[in-house]
C-alpha cells in the first residue's frame, strides 16, 4: 500500500474530497491528516472520515526532524499539501524527492510566491482584469510555488465575477481534478 499524507492549514474540503477519492483503492490509502493549527476545521473533518491526525507548531516544522521522524515512522510515501501555508523545510523535501504535490489557485507561474494564497489571489486576479484563473498542481521544491508544474485547469473570469466568485469556480475545478491527478502522478511513478 502506497500512504499518503495530508498536510493542511485551513477548512481542509480538498483534504476530504481527497480522501473519499480513495476509500477503498486497492493500492493507496490517506494514512494522517497534519496540520498547524490546533484550531483547523480540517481536523474535525478528519475525526468524522477516521483518519488518525497530527497537529505540530511552526518551529516543529522548521527546526529538527519532528515531522520528518513522525512521516518515517508511520512510513508516508508521499506527501500532498491542500491548503498548507508553512514552506516545507529543506530536510522534507530531500527525503521526498519529487514526493510533495501542491494545489495552487491560480494559474502559476502567475499569481503565486510569498504570501499568496487564499482571498488574495483571487482578489489580485480580480484586481489585474484577468480573463481566466485556474488551478495549478506541481511538486514542491525549496521555493513557494515554483516546482514543476504536473497539472493545470482553467475556468474563465468575467468582469463582473468578485473574488468569492473565482474562489468558487476554482474550488470546483480542484475537486474535479486534484484527486485524480494525485493518483495518476502517483501511478505514472511507482507503476503500481
Ligand atoms: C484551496 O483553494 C487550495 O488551492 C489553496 O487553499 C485552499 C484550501 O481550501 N492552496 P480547503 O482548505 O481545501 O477548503
Amino acid at each position: 500500500m502506497i500512504k499518503i499524507a495530508i498536510l493542511a492549514s485551513g477548512s481542509g474540503s480538498n483534504a476530504e474530497n481527497i480522501v473519499h477519492h480513495f476509500q477503498g483503492h486497492s493500492s493507496v490509502s490517506i494514512a494522517l491528516i497534519l496540520t498547524n493549527k490546533a484550531d483547523a476545521f480540517v481536523l474535525e473533518r478528519a475525526k468524522k472520515l477516521h483518519v488518525p491526525t497530527v497537529v505540530f507548531t511552526k518551529n516543529e516544522l522548521s527546526e529538527g526532524d519532528f515531522v520528518l521522524n513522525l512521516l518515517q515512522k508511520e512510513s508516508i510515501d508521499w506527501i500532498i499539501l491542500a491548503g498548507f501555508l508553512l514552506k516545507i523545510p529543506e530536510n522534507i523535501i530531500k527525503n521526498y524527492p519529487n514526493r510533495i504535490l501542491n494545489i495552487h489557485p491560480a494559474l502559476l507561474p502567475k499569481y503565486g510566491g510569498k504570501g499568496m494564497y487564499g482571498s488574495r489571489v483571487h482578489e489580485a486576479v480580480v484586481a489585474a482584469g484577468e480573463p481566466e484563473s485556474g488551478i495549478t498542481i506541481h511538486y514542491v521544491n525549496s521555493n513557494y510555488d515554483e516546482g514543476n508544474i504536473v497539472f493545470q485547469a482553467t475556468c474563465p473570469v468575467l468582469y463582473t465575477d468578485t473574488a468569492n466568485d473565482v474562489a468558487e469556480k476554482v474550488h470546483h475545478l480542484e475537486y474535479a481534478h486534484f484527486p485524480k491527478v494525485i493518483e495518476e502522478t502517483i501511478r505514472k511513478s511507482t507503476q503500481y
